[in-house]
C-alpha cells in the first residue's frame, strides 16, 4: 500500500519546481507525475494498468517483460547510474563529509545529473536528527527526489549495514553480533532476529540489508571474527542460510532484500589484518570456504557482495571465476553482484591491476559485479564506465545484463509501486522493538566454559541465599563495550551518544534476590578489598568496540591490567566467575582458571539481563563455542579442522584452551545412541542418523548436539573431524528423546585429485564415522 508522506516546507518547493522540470523532459507524464506527487503515492499504483501507460509501469505485466520494456527506453547513461552506488553523505551538508540535511544541489549531482540507482548508508551515516522518524523522512526524501527527477521515474535501492538489528538507528534493539548467534547453533533464533532487523529497517524506509556474513571465523587477530558465525563451515552456513531466509521473509513495512558477504574467501587474512591478499588452495577455497556462501545463495539470496580481498593474486572483483563461472554458472545465482567499499576503484589504486579507473571498472563489470559500491563518486563512475565502453572494454549488453539485474531487483521489492513508508509509523516500529527477543537470542548465546565447585558446591547459579556480590572489571557498566562495532557509528558508539540497554551490573542488579547486596567496584583496590567477604565476584573484563581493520589486533588476549584485576581479586580466596565481552576469544593469561567461566560474546543492548539470566539460574546456559579458543597469543590462527601432521605427525596439532563446540550447563545430558538409518548409501545420497540424548539432571535446558563426521582413510589429507549435523533438543529432567539429523551430501564431500585441486568436490567411497558424545556409527558409501 502506498503512503501519504508529508514533506518539510522546503522539500515542497522542491518537488514543484522538479515535477515542472520533468514534465519539461517528459511531457505525457506530466499530469500523472503532478497528481502522484500532489498525492504523495507511487509512480506506478498497483491496479489495473491505464491504457497506454509504458508497460514496465504495469504492476501485473512479469518481471521480465517490465525489465524489457525498461531497458528499452533508457539511455547509456542512465543504465550505467543503475550499476552505480552512492554514499547519502554525498547528498548532505556541504556534498563531502559534513553530513547533515540533505541537500538539493547534492542530489541532484547524484540522482539526476548522474542518474545513480542506488544509495547507501554506511557504517553511522544517517540523518541529522538520529531517530526512525528521521531515517525515514530522510530515506523517503531520496527516494522521492529519485523518482520525480529521473526522466523514467525509477526508484533507488537504499541500503544500510543492519548487521545486528538496524544498528545505525539510535533506540533500535541491538542483538548479540554473528558470532554470538554462532554460539546459539539455533537456525530458528537467527531466522527471527534477522527478521526482526528487517522489519526495523522496513520501518526506515530502506529495502536492502548487507548481511549476513558468511565469512569464516579462523583467525582471532582478524577485526572481522566477530561478524562471522564462527569457524566451521556447515555451522556457518546453515545460519547464514537462516539470516537471509529471516531478513527475505520478514513482513514488515517494504520488502528487504539480503545479501551474502563477503563472496569469497574474505576472512583468510594471509597475516591477521583485514582486506590482505590471500594464498589458498584450491582445495581449501572449495571445500572449506566456498560452502557457507553457497548454502546462503541457495537459501535465495537477492544479492551478494564481493570480498575485498585477493585472491591467489587475483582480486575477488576482478574475478571471473568467483562471479560467473561459480556464483552464477555452477550455483545459479540470478540477482545482484554489489562490490565492497571502494573496490572496483581498487583494482587501480591499490591492486595496480588496472591503469586508469574505466580499465578497473572494465574488469570488474566483465568478471560480474553489477553494481559498484563507489561509493563518494557518482560523476567518475559514470564518465569511467562510459569510458570503458568507447573505448571497447565493456559491451553494451554486458551493461543491459547488470542494468536489468538491479531494476529486476527493484520491481521484485514492489519498489515502483511502493517506494515510501510512513515516518509516523516508523519509531513505534523501531524504538525497543523485541526486546524480549532479544534478550533470549543473547542468553542462548551465553558459553558457561568453566563452573567449578567451590567448598563442595558449584559456583553457579549464585544461590539465592548470597548475601554479597561484588561486580567489578572496566567493562561491568559499558554499554557501548557491550554492543561493539557497527552500533550507531562505524567503529562503535561515537563519544556523546547514549545508547539504550542494560549493562551487565544493572542486569545483575535488577536480577539478585533481594536480600543479597550488590556492590560495585571500580578501582582494582576496591575490587580486591571487596571480594574478601563477597559470596561471589563477577569480573566483567573485554575489548574495546571496532570494526574492520580498525579492530584488528596481533595479540588477542586480555590487556595486562585486566589480568592483574582478575588476579588481584581471585587471591581473596572467595568464588570469582569472568564474564568476557569480547568479539573473539581472549587468551586469559593470569586471569585463567577461575570457578566460573562466562563467554558472553557482544551481546547487545539487552544483554546484561541476558547474562545475568544465565548467572542466577534463570536460563540454563545451552551455548556452545562456535570457534576454539587459543590457550595462548602466537596460537592463530586457530581452529579444530587442522590437516593430519601439522603437528610434525602427532596425532592432532589441536591444543585449545576450549575446543570448538565446548559448553556447560546446569543439567547433565547425555548421548546414549547413534544409529544409522541405512549401513550404507550411495555417492551424493544423503546420510540420516537417529540420535538418542537424555537429561540426567535436576533442570531442564536445551542441548546442543553436535555431529561430527570422519574418515579412518581418505585420498587427500582430510581433517580428523568435521561438523556434519547438528541440532538442539529441549529436555526436560529425567527425559530422553530420539532426534533425526540429516547429513547432506555436501558435508561429505571433498576435492579429488593432486594439487592442482582442479576437479569438483565429491563424496569418496569408502568407510565414514558419524560422532555424537563418545558414541558412533558407521556408514560406507558405495
Ligand atoms: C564493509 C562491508 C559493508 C560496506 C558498507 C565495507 O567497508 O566491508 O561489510 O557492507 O562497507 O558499509
Ligand atoms: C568503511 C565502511 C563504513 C564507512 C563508514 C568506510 O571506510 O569501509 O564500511 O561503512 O567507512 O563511514
Amino acid at each position: 500500500m502506498s503512503v501519504r508522506v508529508s514533506l518539510p516546507a522546503r522539500w515542497r518547493t522542491v518537488t514543484a519546481r522538479r515535477a515542472t522540470a520533468a514534465g519539461r523532459r517528459h511531457p505525457a507524464l506530466v499530469f500523472a507525475l503532478v497528481t502522484a506527487c500532489a498525492a504523495g503515492v507511487a509512480i506506478a499504483p498497483a491496479g489495473p494498468a491505464r491504457a497506454g501507460a509504458p508497460r514496465y509501469l504495469d504492476a501485473g505485466a512479469p518481471v521480465a517483460e517490465r525489465v524489457r520494456d525498461l531497458l528499452g527506453r533508457m539511455t547509456l547513461d542512465e543504465k550505467i547510474g543503475q550499476m552505480d552506488q552512492i554514499a547519502v553523505i554525498r547528498m548532505q551538508g556541504d556534498c563531502e563529509w559534513s553530513g547533515g540535511e540533505l541537500d538539493e544541489t547534492c542530489m541532484k549531482t547524484v540522482l539526476d545529473d548522474h542518474a545513480v540507482g542506488s544509495v547507501l548508508s554506511g557504517g553511522g551515516m544517517g540523518p541529522a536528527r538520529n531517530t526512525p522518524a528521521e531515517w525515514a523522512t530522510m530515506v523517503n526524501a531520496v527516494q522521492r527526489y529519485a523518482v520525480r527527477n529521473s526522466r523514467l521515474h525509477i526508484p533507488v535501492l537504499y541500503g544500510v549495514d543492519a548487521v545486528h538489528g538496524h544498528n545505525n538507528v539510535l533506540g533500535a534493539t541491538v542483538f548479540p553480533h554473528q558470532i554470538g548467534l554462532g554460539a546459539t547453533w539455533d537456525p530458528r533464533t537467527v531466522r527471527e532476529t534477522s527478521a526482526s532487523t528487517a522489519r526495523a529497517v522496513a520501518a526506515t524506509g530502506i529495502d536492502w540489508n548487507f548481511s549476513p556474513v558468511a565469512d569464516l571465523a579462523r583467525d582471532q587477530r582478524w577485526g572481522r571474527y566477530y561478524e562471522t558465525y564462527g569457524e566451521d563451515p556447515l555451522l556457518a552456513g546453515e545460519l547464514a542460510a537462516a539470516g537471509v531466509e529471516g531478513i527475505e521473509t520478514a513482513r514488515g513495512a517494504k520488502r528487504v532484500a539480503a545479501t551474502v558477504k563477503h563472496f569469497a574467501g574474505y576472512s583468510e587474512p594471509s597475516n591477521g589484518h583485514d582486506r590482505v591478499p590471500a594464498d589458498v588452495s584450491p582445495r581449501y577455497l572449495q571445500d572449506t570456504l566456498l560452502p557457507p556462501y553457497r548454502r546462503a545463495v541457495e537459501a535465495g539470496a537477492r544479492t551478494v557482495m564481493v570480498n575485498s580481498g585477493a585472491l591467489n593474486g587475483v582480486p575477488a572483483t576482478s574475478s571471473r571465476h568467483l562471479l560467473t563461472t561459480v556464483l552464477r554458472e555452477q550455483w545459479g545465482f540470478t540477482g545482484v553482484t554489489v562490490s565492497d567499499w571502494e573496490d572496483v576503484r581498487a583494482l587501480q589504486t591499490k591492486y595496480k591491476i588496472a591503469a586508469d579507473y574505466p580499465e578497473a571498472i572494465a574488469l570488474a563489470v566483465n568478471a560480474g559485479v553489477d553494481m559498484a559500491m563507489e561509493p563518494f563518486d557518482a560523476k567518475g563512475f559514470s564518465e569511467g564506465l562510459r569510458t570503458a565502453v568507447d573505448r571497447g572494454l565493456v559491451s553494451p549488453r554486458r551493461i543491459d545484463e547488470a542494468a536489468g539485474r538491479v531494476l529486476r531487483l527493484k520491481f521484485e521489492l514492489g519498489l515502483f509501486e511502493d517506494p515510501y513508508v510512513d515516518p509516523a509509523e516508523a519509531d513505534a516500529a523501531v524504538l525497543g522493538a523485541d526486546k524480549d527477543l532479544a534478550r533470549r537470542a543473547a542468553a542462548d548465546s551465553q558459553v558457561l566454559l568453566r563452573n567449578a565447585a567451590h567448598q563442595g558446591r558449584a559456583t553457579l547459579p549464585i544461590a539465592d541465599s548470597a548475601k554479597k556480590i561484588v561486580v567489578a572489571g572496566p567493562y561491568a557498566d559499558d554499554i557501548n563495550g557491550q554492543v561493539g562495532g557497527w552500533t550507531i557509528g562505524w567503529q562503535g558508539v561515537p563519544k556523546g551518544v547514549e545508547l539504550p540497554g542494560t549493562t551487565v551490573l544493572e542486569g545483575i542488579r535488577a536480577a539478585a534476590p533481594a536480600t543479597a547486596r550488590v556492590v560495585h567496584a571500580e578501582s582494582a583496590e576496591d575490587a580486591a578489598r571487596e571480594a574478601t567477604d563477597a559470596d561471589v565476584t563477577v569480573v566483567v573484563v573485554g575489548e574495546r568496540p571496532g570494526a574492520e581493520g580498525g579492530a584488528d589486533t596481533p595479540r588477542p588476549e586480555l590487556s595486562t591490567a585486566q589480568q592483574a584485576l582478575v588476579k588481584r581479586v581471585a587471591d581473596a580466596g572467595r568464588p570469582v566467575v569472568v564474564v568476557v565481552l569480547a568479539g573473539r576469544p581472549l587468551a586469559l593469561g593470569d586471569a585463567a582458571g577461575t570457578d566460573g567461566l562466562l563467554m558472553s560474546w557482544l551481546p547487545g543492548t539487552e544483554g546484561g539481563h541476558a547474562v545475568a539470566d544465565v548467572l542466577f539460574g534463570k536460563v540454563n546456559p545451552s551455548g556452545r563455542l562456535p570457534v576454539s579458543w587459543p590457550r595462548r597469543v602466537g596460537n592463530e590462527p586457530m581452529y579444530y579442522q587442522q590437516l593430519p601432521g601439522t603437528n610434525g605427525g602427532a596425532e592432532s596439532a589441536y591444543d585449545a584452551a576450549y575446543a570448538f563446540g565446548a559448553g556447560l550447563s546446569y543439567t547433565d545430558y547425555a548421548v546414549d545412541a547413534v544409529t544409522a538409518e541405512r549401513a550404507s548409501v550411495r555417492p551424493g545420497a544423503p546420510v540420516r542418523l537417529r540420535v538418542t540424548v537424555s537429561n540426567d539432571g535436576s533442570r531442564a535446558g536445551d542441548l546442543v548436539v553436535p555431529v561430527h563426521v570422519s574418515r579412518p582413510v581418505s585420498e587427500v589429507l582430510a581433517p580428523p573431524r568435521k561438523l556434519a549435523a547438528f541440532t538442539r533438543v529441549h529436555l526436560t529432567p529425567g527425559q530422553s528423546r530420539t532426534v533425526t539429523l540429516t547429513v547432506p551430501a555436501r558435508a561429505l564431500a571433498v576435492t579429488p585429485g593432486d594439487l592442482d585441486g582442479a576437479d569438483a568436490p565429491r563424496v569418496e567411497r569408502g568407510r565414514y564415522v558419524f560422532t555424537a558424545g563418545q558414541r558412533t556409527a558407521e556408514v560406507a558409501v558405495r
